[in-house]
This record gives structure tokens, sequence and C-alpha cells, in this order.
């Protein structure tokens, strides 16, 4: 793993490429990235970069959303296969639709979107910025897609809007019920619960702190609790130990999501060596889909 780790520092220098990683990625992929962080920050971190390559550890959507944002540049993804599955209940002609059934409200949708689906939406946000992305919208109907967790819990915390909600889900966090985090709860009484907003509102109602991973990760520096239960995939417990020495956090056993353990340090190599497979885009998708991008990257 050493030389691996070696051949991508150099590699990296040669390119002048920059490595940013989800912090649901493997913990060796973590360790080499330049940053690691949730999509709000990778994808601002990804706006301002002066490398000339961006290589995204994560999914696809996010790999999209950073060439949207820097369109000559070259952005490189190690597994082009790694599909969100939630980015795939959403298509554009399903938000289409919804704007002819409902004229006159604005379309919000969650970062985790095919770009075809980027480029029907007026604005997007992320689950750092869902709150305040919403609440900035002037009309009172929004409809939001693809998550239903995710828009329902902005409907219940900004109540001026009326939310008009599409049926899709993440299946790694749906897939957290409040029974687990009641049982871990029992074995932990003193753990702080922390909840991602894609979980399903049964498991919001239960949080003592709900947000992005990353929100998570400032929530434990604030904290003085030892022990966190952690509702989200769990990738980010390397990060959270890795931060935090000394300290507990406990996963659901089922918040695993594959396509984030796809890519490996060898898939790094390997497009570093190849300079492929690079993010490419169709002009019109990629104009259309920019302004809802960079209006997201705004609202922080
Ligand atoms: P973050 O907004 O915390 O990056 O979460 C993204 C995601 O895919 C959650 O499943
Ligand atoms: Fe998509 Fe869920 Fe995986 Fe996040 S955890 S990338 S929303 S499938």
């Amino acid at each position: 793993m050493e030389n691996l780790r070696e051949r991508i520092h150099s590699l990296k220098k040669k390119r002048n490429a920059i490595i940013l990683a989800h912090n649901y990625t493997l913990p060796e992929v973590q360790d080499v990235a330049d940053l690691v962080g949730d999509s709000l920050g990778l994808s601002i971190e990804a706006s301002k970069t002066d490398a000339d390559v961006v290589v995204f550890c994560g999914v696809t959507f996010m790999a999209e959303t950073a060439k949207i944002l820097n369109p000559s540049k070259t952005v490189l993804s190690p597994e082009p296969d790694a599909y969100c599955a939630m980015a795939g209940m959403c298509g554009p002609e399903d938000i289409k639709e919804m704007r002819r059934m409902n004229p006159g409200a604005a379309v919000v949708g969650y970062v985790n979107s095919t770009a075809a689906s980027k480029a029907e939406m007026d604005i997007c946000c992320t689950s750092s910025n869902v709150l305040d992305v919403v609440s900035s919208m002037e009309e009172k109907d929004i409809i939001f897609v693809p998550d239903h967790n995710l828009g329902g819990y902005a409907g219940s915390e900004v109540p001026s809007k009326n939310m008009i909600l599409w049926k899709g889900f993440c299946p790694t966090h749906h897939a957290i019920s409040s029974e687990m985090i009641d049982d871990l709860r029992k074995e932990h009484p003193d753990a702080l619960i922390m909840v991602h907003p894609e979980c399903r509102a049964s498991v919001i109602d239960m949080a003592d702190m709900i947000g992005s991973t990353e929100m998570m990760v400032k929530a434990v520096s604030e904290s003085d609790r030892k022990e966190f239960i952690v509702a989200t995939e769990v990738g980010m417990k390397h990060r959270l130990e890795k931060e935090f020495p000394g300290r507990s956090f406990y996963f659901p056993d089922v918040a695993l999501c594959g396509v984030m353990k796809m890519t490996t340090l060898n898939s790094i190599v390997r497009c570093l060596e190849t300079m492929s497979p690079e993010v490419s885009l169709p002009d019109n998708i990629s104009e259309r889909a920019y302004s809802p991008v960079k209006r997201m990257t705004e609202i922080k």
C-alpha cells in the first residue's frame, strides 16, 4: 500500500492534480486525499481550486458537479460506474412533468441527481444548506426532488413553504430504522444521537443533532460527550475516529453504501496514469446545470 501511496503522491505532482474524497470513501482513499468532506464542501473546493486536474473520489454525480463548476478543467472519476441509487430515481422528464402539474412552483433539487436532472432545476442544495436554500426561495410552493426524506425534513423546519415531494430515497439511509437507533441508545445511553437528514422521519425525530456529514464533524468538535450514535454511512467512522481519538462512534450495521467503496488506491493510480476516465458532459446540459449548481455553492 505504501508503494501505491507514493505513486499517487508523485503522479499528483506531475499532473498538478488535487484529490477530493467524500466522507464515505474507504479509509485509505480518505488518507491520500487533499480534502475529505461533504458534498457541499467538496463542490466549493472544486469551484475554487487552481489545480489543473480534479480527481473526484465518491460517486458519479459528485464528479459531474465538479465538472459543471469547472468546464475547462480535467475532472477524473476513478470509478465512473459508481452511481448513487437515489440520483437515478428522478429524471429530467419527471421534473418537467412536476412543473407542468404545479405551475408557479420552484424546483429545488438535491445535488444527488444526474447532470441532466440538474439542468431542469432552479437551484440545487446539499444536506448542509437545504434549509437555507429552501428558505431563500421567493415561491411558497417548492417542488423538491429526488429525496422525500430530505424534502420532508426541510418542510417541517421551514413551515412557511409548501413542499411538493418526489418519491426518491437513499437505500442506505432509508434502511436505518428507529428500532436500530433505540437499540444503540439502550447500549449507550449517554451518547449524542446524530442523524443525516436522508434518514426516515421516525429516525430524524430521535436526533439530538441533524445534518450533513461535515456538520456532524463540527457537532463532535463542539460537544463534550465521549460517545456518539451516528445515523449515516459507516465511512464516516474513519474520519471521526481519526479526528477525535478517545471518543467512540456507533453506527447501525446496515449503513453501508457499496458504490462509495468502489474507489481504491489502485483506481486512483490508474486514472492519474492514464488521465481517464474523464468526466465529459454534453455542452447544453453542462451550461444549463451551471446556474443551479453555482447558486447552491453560494448559500453556505
Ligand atoms: P453529505 O451531504 O453529508 O455529503 O451526504 C451526501 C450523501 O450522499 C449522503 O448519502
Ligand atoms: Fe447515494 Fe445513499 Fe450512497 Fe449517498 S449513501 S451516495 S445518497 S446511495
